[in-house]
């Protein structure tokens, strides 16, 4: 106040020295101007979020990224360290930086993160997290020692997400946290980070990174549970809602009954969505919107409304929408036989699950000359496990449709529903859904839980069907129709029908075509390669 009064009552002389209170006054004004300008410099490096994008749309697919990153995901070098850090807790013969192969995921040549992982840098460090390749691509091989090939828009065969989980939860209560012992691992893993970076790593990151799967193995620690009920998903399978009852809803999963926990699913094929538009679909057939079921796909991968990345997934949403189902490999099909199945098909099989154009061109969808195609078969009628069907419950419906109800999703792309985070579709259903058939022959192995290995095995009455089998192989047989299972190959899960979850009933009866002949059955699987 007395300063201003000086500088109000007397105009100072050119050169003369201002009052002390006026210069200390003048010396901060620079300094704050600095101030401001050092804080918007850190804010614009620190809060941008820049995704590494691609302009081809499978490979923004295999690694582009959909947003899950800032909440969820790992900073790139301790992706890389963590195997180097808690190799003792990897599966028997994994090591290394890329040891998340034992879990299944898929490594191209040239790519230092498998496929189904994207990479984005937020508030300066590069940070990666899953995507929906992960889970949507498998793999098939002619014979042991071929190279495997790639099927994009398959049910993963591979992935053991499981015990990729069960990893970090480990990784999380271990007592080697220390920043020495992880920057000497990331150096371990080719990680030459600068100073700055390496006192990010040192005060912030590592520590950050052991809290959060610290929160994440409290939030399921119910995979204890279901591993003490012979509930391990194996490779190829996911609890699809339980683990968003605790990670969204915050359920107290101690009171989850049994029942309800024992209900994985196997993972399904996303091409061809277009014609999936309106059919009650996800196996129980609980959301009818193809929107709907991207988006709870997304958050599935550990997005939420606030990091989500529209413009990707508007991106994914048109790709998926015509993506076509790989073709099964022509020499391998008896075509005069596969005529032979072709008319059985139309008399059993076509009014729930639509069929192969009669020109065949391609998948005929339509849902008035399939009445019953995207409808829901009722669990009393289709008889199949009922444990997937259990876990999605009316109050997670309700709960699920109130989710994020007061957050508009970030402007960009907006369209449609995708412009709400708020979903409106989902609802409790009395069974599961009767689905195209499209690419079947790459779906393996078969019904919600996978527990029925090829097509020819769903022919048989449920006591005819093998009682155990083994998961995990890319080796495909060619006349019964999925993966090999009859031999343990190396790491592979043996899959036993006859644990809770894993029943293999149902689907059975004249109307399914178990009581056909074996010929009748072998011609109807020979038509069904064709789709
Ligand atoms: C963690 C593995 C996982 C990831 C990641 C994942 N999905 Fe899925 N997806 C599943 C499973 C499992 C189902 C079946 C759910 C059920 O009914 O139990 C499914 C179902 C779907 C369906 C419905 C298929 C049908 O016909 O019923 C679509 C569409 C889909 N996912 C698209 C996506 C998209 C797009 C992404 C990425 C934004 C994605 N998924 C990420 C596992 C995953
Ligand atoms: C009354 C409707 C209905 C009829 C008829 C029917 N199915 Fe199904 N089908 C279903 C339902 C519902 C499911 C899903 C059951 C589950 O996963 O629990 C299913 C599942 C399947 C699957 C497994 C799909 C996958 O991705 O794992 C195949 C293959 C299949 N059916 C083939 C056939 C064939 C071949 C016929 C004719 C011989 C046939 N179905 C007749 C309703 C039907």
């Amino acid at each position: 106040m007395n300063a201003t009064a000086t500088i109000a009552g007397s105009t100072p002389a050119p050169h003369a020295q201002p009052p002390v209170g006026r210069r200390r006054r003048r010396w901060w004004l620079p300094a704050l101007l600095v101030l401001v300008i050092g804080a918007l410099l850190a804010w614009s490096l620190f809060s941008r979020t820049e995704p590494v994008t691609y302009s081809d749309p499978l490979e923004h697919f295999k690694y582009g990224s959909i947003g899950s990153e800032p909440v969820s995901g790992l900073p790139y070098w301790m992706w890389r360290a963590l195997p180097l850090m808690f190799a003792d807790k990897l599966p028997a013969g994994a090591a290394g930086p890329d040891a998340y192969r034992a879990f299944g995921l898929l490594y191209e040549p040239g790519q230092d993160l498998p496929i189904g992982v994207s990479r984005r840098k937020v508030m300066g460090i590069e940070r990666v997290w899953l995507n929906c390749a992960v889970c949507h691509v498998g793999t098939v091989r002619a014979a042991a020692g071929a190279e495997p090939q790639l099927l994009i828009g398959a049910p993963s065969n591979n992935l053991r997400l499981f015990d990729f989980i069960q990893f970090l939860r480990a990784a999380a209560v271990d007592n080697r946290w220390q920043p020495d012992y992880a920057l000497a691992k990331i150096k371990e893993a080719g990680g030459d980070l600068g100073l700055i970076e390496r006192l990010v790593y040192r005060f912030l990151v590592v520590g950050q990174v052991r809290t959060a799967l610290l929160r994440l193995n409290d939030q399921l620690a119910f995979l204890d549970r279901q591993l003490a009920l012979g509930h391990d998903w194996g490779p190829g399978r996911v609890d699809t809602f339980n683990p968003y009852k605790k990670i969204q809803f915050n359920y107290d999963m101690t009171r989850i009954p049994d029942p309800e926990l024992t209900g994985a699913a196997d993972y399904p094929s996303i091409w061809m969505q277009r014609p999936r538009q309106g059919m009650n679909l996800h196996w129980d057939g609980n959301n009818a919107s193809v929107e709907e079921r991207n988006l709870s796909a997304s958050l599935g991968a550990g997005v939420t409304p606030t990091t989500i990345d529209m413009g990707s997934l508007a991106r994914l949403r048109d790709w998926l929408w015509e993506l076509s189902a790989p073709v099964f490999p022509p020499e391998h099909i008896d075509s005069a036989k596969a005529a032979v199945g072709a008319p059985l098909y139309a008399r059993y099989c076509a009014a729930c699950h639509g069929a192969r154009a009669a020109d065949g061109s391609g998948y005929d969808y339509d849902r008035t000359r399939h009445p019953r195609l995207g409808e829901v078969e009722p669990l009393a009628a289709i008889g199949t496990d009922p444990g997937r069907w259990r876990a999605y419950t009316q109050a997670f419906a309700g709960d699920q449709n109130l989710l994020y109800a007061g957050y508009p999703l970030p402007g960009q792309a907006c369209e449609q529903q995708l412009c709400s985070a708020r979903f409106s579709h989902f609802k409790k259903t009395d069974g599961y859904a009767n689905q195209p058939l499209d690419g079947i022959w790459a779906r393996s192995p078969y019904l919600h839980n996978g527990a029925v290995p090829t097509l020819r095995a769903l022919l048989e009455p449920a006591d005819a069907r093998p009682v155990t089998f083994y998961r995990g192989s890319d080796v495909f047989d060619w006349s019964a129709v999925g993966y090999v299972s009859e031999a343990a190959a190396p790491g592979a899960f043996l899959f036993d029908t006859r644990l809770p979850g894993n029943t293999n009933t149902g689907h059975e009866g004249v109307d399914y075509g178990t009581a056909l002949s074996a010929d009748e059955k072998s011609a109807l699987v020979e038509y069904l390669k064709t789709f």
